[in-house]
């Protein structure tokens, strides 16, 4: 395992929300893929942080969001900021998630942070957690390679998008699209279809 994400965001949950709460990077990709998503779709947020900018996004644009994070300073914050919204505080790994489907699922930040294992594992249970049709939007880069997460240290991993395709693919989704931001983050759009 590649360290303890989440005791890394627990740790550095202060100067983590102070540089993201300013931030706008990503708030257009996930406005376009908010707006090509049905009205009042439900969606399930997983890595939520603090909620701004991405939650205050998909709020604002009319979707009904679940959020699960496993930090309890960025949740406790989270609901203070959206008290009507449904939250989770576990970890992405073995969270319940409401224990129902969604028209959509959203993890922005959270997959790299998890060992090869343990993002595969995610990508299965996010495909599980669409219905049929549904949609899903995470972050990852297109390369393969390691890194230092900004704000933790937390040392980060991409399986690159040839690996990121074939665990899609044998979740049973497809890529619509892959996307980059003003950040030069990449987001992968997808679709749950049938398993073949
Ligand atoms: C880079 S931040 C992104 C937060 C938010 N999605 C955003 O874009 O501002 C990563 C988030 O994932 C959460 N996290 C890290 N490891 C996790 C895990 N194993 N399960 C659930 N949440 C985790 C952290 O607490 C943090 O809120």
């Amino acid at each position: 395992m590649n360290g303890d994400s989440i005791d890394a965001y627990e740790t550095h949950a202060r100067a983590f929300l102070a540089a993201r709460d300013r931030s706008t990077v990503g708030v257009a990709v996930v406005k376009r893929w908010a707006r090509s998503l049905p009205a009042g779709a439900e969606v399930l947020e997983i890595g939520c942080g603090g909620g701004y900018p991405v939650t205050r996004t998909l709020v604002d644009a009319g979707l009904r969001v679940f959020a699960v994070d496993a930090s309890p300073t960025l949740l406790t914050e989270f609901a203070a900021r959206f008290p009507d919204l449904p939250t989770e505080c576990a970890a992405a790994q073995t969270a319940a998630c409401f224990a129902r489907q969604f028209d959509a699922v959203i993890a922005i930040g959270l997959v790299f942070l998890l060992d090869a294992d343990d993002q595969a594992a995610l990508i299965e249970r996010m495909a599980t957690l669409l219905v049929a049709g549904g949609r899903g939007l995470f972050t990852a880069p297109l390369e393969p390679g390691t890194w230092a997460d900004v704000t933790t240290g937390h040392a980060c991993l991409s399986l690159g998008e040839a690996r990121y395709s074939t665990l899609l693919h044998g979740a049973g989704c497809r890529i619509v699209a892959t996307r980059a931001d003003e950040g030069r983050n990449n987001y992968y759009d997808v679709q749950r279809v049938e398993r073949s």
